[in-house]
C-alpha cells in the first residue's frame, strides 16, 4: 500500500510538472487532442515472467510481467497480468455473489470450465455482461498504472476456441476493445495473448501493441505473430514440452524477439520447479 502510494503521488508530479511546461508552450488546448500510443516493451529485451509468484529480478532483465495484485520491478518495463476472460484460481471473491452470473454456464446450466483450478470461463455473450466485465477488469486495469506498470495482458482471449458453441471471436474481441482503450487511457500499452489466428486487421481494431505467445514454437505458430506484430512479440516456451521447442526456437527468432524457457506453473525461485532461461 505505501509503495502504491509513493508511486502513485511521483506521477501525479510528473504529471503536474509536464502540464505546466506543456501549458506554458502550446497552451491548455494541447490537453484535448489524442494521446500518444503507450510504449510497448523494448524489443528482444531479456523477459521474466513472474506471474506465479514476484521476485527481484536479474540485473539483465529488461521487461518483467507480475500478477495485478504485485507492485512493479524498480528500474524495468513492468507488463501487468489480468486475467480478463477466465475466473483466477486464487480468486474466489470477484465472480462470486451478484458477479456468479458472469461465469459462463452450459445447457444444463453447469458452470464451463475447470472446476479442480476454479479456473471458470467467464460470458461474453451479452453487451451488458462484457460492460460488467469490462468494469471489473478495467479497474484492476487503473491500479495497474496508478502502480506504475508500463503494460497490461489480458489472459485468455482464446476462450471462444474452447467454447466454439457457447462463445465467439467477435464477442471476446469486443471486450478486449474496451480493455484496449481503457488501458491507452491510463496510459498503458496492451498485448495479444494467445490466440494465432487473429491478424492485422484484428490488431488494428481492437488497438493491440504487441503480443505475448505461449508455445508459439511448439505449435509451430509463432510467425503468425511476428507477421503481425514484426519483432514486437515475446515467446515463453515452457520446460515440459520437448526440449526442441526452446533450442528451435532460440535458432529460428531468439535473436528478434524475447525468447524464454520457465516451468509451466511459472514458479519463483527456491521452489523445487522452477526453472528459467533465457536467449
Ligand atoms: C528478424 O527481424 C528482421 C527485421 O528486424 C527481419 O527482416 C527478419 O526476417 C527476422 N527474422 C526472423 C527469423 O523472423
Amino acid at each position: 500500500m505505501g509503495t502504491r502510494m509513493h508511486s502513485f503521488s511521483r506521477k501525479l508530479g510528473i504529471f503536474a510538472v509536464s502540464a505546466a511546461l506543456l501549458g506554458g508552450a502550446l497552451g491548455v488546448g494541447a490537453f484535448v487532442t489524442q494521446t500518444p500510443s503507450p510504449p510497448p516493451p523494448p524489443i528482444n529485451a531479456q523477459f521474466d515472467y513472474q506471474i506465479g509468484g514476484a521476485y527481484t529480478p536479474g540485473a539483465s532483465v529488461g521487461i518483467v510481467d507480475r500478477d495485478h495484485t504485485a507492485a512493479p520491478a524498480a528500474g524495468k518495463y513492468n507488463i501487468c497480468y489480468v486475467n480478463a476472460f477466465q475466473t483466477q484460481p486464487d480468486d474466489t471473491t470477484t465472480w462470486a455473489g451478484a458477479n456468479d452470473d458472469l461465469i459462463l454456464r452450459d445447457a444444463d446450466g453447469k458452470k464451463v470450465g475447470d472446476p479442480v483450478w476454479h479456473e471458470y470461463i467467464l460470458d461474453t455473450s451479452t453487451q451488458a455482461k462484457r460492460d460488467r466485465i469490462a468494469t471489473i477488469v478495467n479497474g484492476w486495469i487503473t491500479e495497474c498504472a496508478r502502480k506504475g506498470f508500463n503494460a497490461v495482458e489480458p489472459d485468455n482471449l482464446d476462450t471462444y476456441t474452447r467454447e466454439p458453441k457457447l462463445l465467439t471471436q467477435a464477442n471476446n474481441l469486443a471486450l478486449a476493445t474496451s480493455l484496449a482503450s481503457h488501458a491507452h487511457a491510463e496510459g498503458l500499452a496492451i498485448a495479444q495473448k494467445n490466440t494465432a489466428e487473429l491478424g492485422a486487421a484484428d490488431k488494428e481494431a481492437v488497438g493491440f501493441d504487441f503480443a505475448i505467445a505461449e508455445e508459439c514454437q511448439y505449435k509451430s505458430e509463432c510467425g503468425s505473430y511476428t507477421k503481425v506484430y514484426g519483432n514486437n512479440v515475446i515467446e515463453i516456451e515452457y520446460s515440459d514440452n520437448p526440449p526442441s521447442a526452446y533450442t528451435n526456437a532460440c535458432a529460428d527468432q531468439g535473436k528478434n524477439i524475447s525468447v524464454i524457457l520457465r516451468d509451466r506453473d511459472v514458479t519463483p525461485p527456491g521452489d523445487s520447479a522452477y526453472h528459467y532461461e533465457y536467449c
